[in-house]
């Protein structure tokens, strides 16, 4: 059984916090770890100069990123996992995409035009401050996809429509060009925990209320003291409904542990006693995936070898002769193949025209029919006295029922015998390919 493709990438604009390994990272990883999934993991790196114009904290962000799926259990010799810029690829395909992408389609991802709302806000003019990268964002981002013929894309719900839009770039491309690629789907991953920041509102970089995924020990204590709660006193019951604590106490345990502590919320535990068991229960998974990050940090040079190598192998295997195949496709081809003196193809040759068969009535009264091949007359009947008439003769020869030398019809000017019969064949095979439909 050939094994499925799932693709995920990784922008590198940041630096990853528990929210990105909670509802991101684990569960690729774990996925990952599947027998019948081929998995391609790989650093976004060109879409984050969309957002991040900082080459410092571009760089920084793809080395913490590329560590931390590492430190994190990625098995690299199961996975592929690479660098989007290593593969120039990438970038050759998206302008391929772009000449079949639809302007307007563009014009209404989420993310552009949630920008020119902003905008518009604003009293801005629609486009102002807004980057051509952030419009052509979802074909960068079908191109990612398509070159390795991806299968599944796991996304949150805002990625989805992205999805779409490589589909709908695939289908014009296969359209135009033939079948080659895999229309991609999305995998929403509905029960995928977003994780509550510092402040309570979703964890995210935005919000400025994350906690590091590889804080270091101290560090992370003293965020988890900073989570926002109520001003219950120790003793007061307190909900673990809304409470950002508790949703993320849940995110690192199991049912029972989750339970035990619903039950000590309920019982009123201190807000400062909750926040160490936070503490130790995090701690606990990250301390060892922490250790491995450090000294990966500490020796970037395995990280960029690592990554180069995925990508040369990658390319060799499938990015460079897909799109060679892709190239030729489109027309970007070797002209020393071109046949010295060749005319361009004509619009349709003639032969390959459907021929058909025409009824009229002539000036003698009589009903005739002609077989015809575009402008070529191939044959030509004598008159018959009905319409009725003609049109079961038509329908005999339709059926290979010409009759041995039948006089009731000539070849055309400059027809062959074994042309009308090419033509004639084209009927009986249509007529049993039909019988064929309906057996
Ligand atoms: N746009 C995705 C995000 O912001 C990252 C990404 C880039 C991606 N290319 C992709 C995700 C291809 C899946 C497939 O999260």
């Amino acid at each position: 059984m050939s094994k499925t493709r799932v693709l995920t990438g990784i922008t590198t604009s940041g630096t990853p916090h528990l929210g990105n390994y909670a509802g991101a990272i684990r569960p690729a990883i774990v996925a990952s770890r599947a027998p019948n999934v081929e998995s391609y993991y790989f650093l976004a790196d060109y879409h984050a100069l969309i957002k991040v114009q900082e080459p410092a904290r571009v760089q920084r962000s793809t080395l913490e990123i590329a560590a931390t799926w590492l430190a994190c259990g990625l098995d690299i010799e199961k996975n592929w996992f690479y660098r989007q810029s290593d593969i120039p690829e990438i970038p050759e395909l998206t302008w391929l995409l772009t000449c079949v992408a639809g302007k307007g389609l563009l014009n209404r991802a989420h993310a552009y035009k949630a920008a020119v709302d902003r905008n518009r806000a604003e009293g801005e003019d629609d486009d102002a401050g807004i980057s051509a990268g952030l419009f052509m964002y979802p074909v960068l981002m079908a191109a990612d996809i398509l070159i390795f013929n991806a299968q599944k894309v796991p996304v949150g719900r805002d990625q989805v429509q992205h999805i779409e839009m490589a589909r709908d770039f695939g289908q014009r491309f296969n359209h135009l060009y033939g079948e080659h690629f895999t229309l991609p789907e999305a995998v929403i991953e509905e029960q995928v925990a977003t994780l509550p920041g510092l402040d309570g509102r979703k964890m995210s970089k935005s919000y400025d209320n994350t906690i590091p995924l590889f804080a270091p020990r101290d560090e992370l204590k003293k965020l988890i003291a900073g989570i926002l709660t109520d001003s219950r006193a120790p003793s007061e019951p307190k909900d673990t409904d809304g409470s950002a604590l508790f949703q993320l106490y849940q995110a690192f345990s199991s049912k029972d542990e989750t339970a035990a502590f619903a039950q000590a919320f309920a019982d009123g535990i201190g807000w400062g006693d909750a926040k160490q068991q936070l503490f130790e229960r995090i701690d606990a998974e990250v301390a060892p995936m922490r250790e491995k990050y450090e000294a990966l940090m500490a020796k970037p040079a395995e990280i960029e070898a690592i990554l180069r190598d995925g990508a040369a192998r990658l390319r060799a295997q499938h990015a460079t002769p897909t799109l060679q195949r892709l190239r030729e496709a489109v027309g970007l081809r070797d002209l020393s193949q071109v046949a010295v003196g060749a005319k361009p193809a004509a619009k349709k040759e003639a032969s390959t025209t459907v021929p058909t068969f025409k009824q009229y009535r002539d000036t003698d009264g009589k009903f005739y029919f002609k077989l015809m091949q575009g402008e070529r007359v191939l044959l030509q009947s004598t008159g018959f006295a009905s319409p009725r008439d003609a049109g079961q003769r038509i329908a005999a020869i339709k059926q290979g029922e010409i009759g041995d030398g039948a006089s009731d019809f000539a070849l055309g000017e400059g027809v062959s015998d074994e042309e009308v019969n090419a033509a004639l064949a084209a009927f009986v095979a249509a007529q049993l390919e039909g019988e064929g439909r309906h057996a």
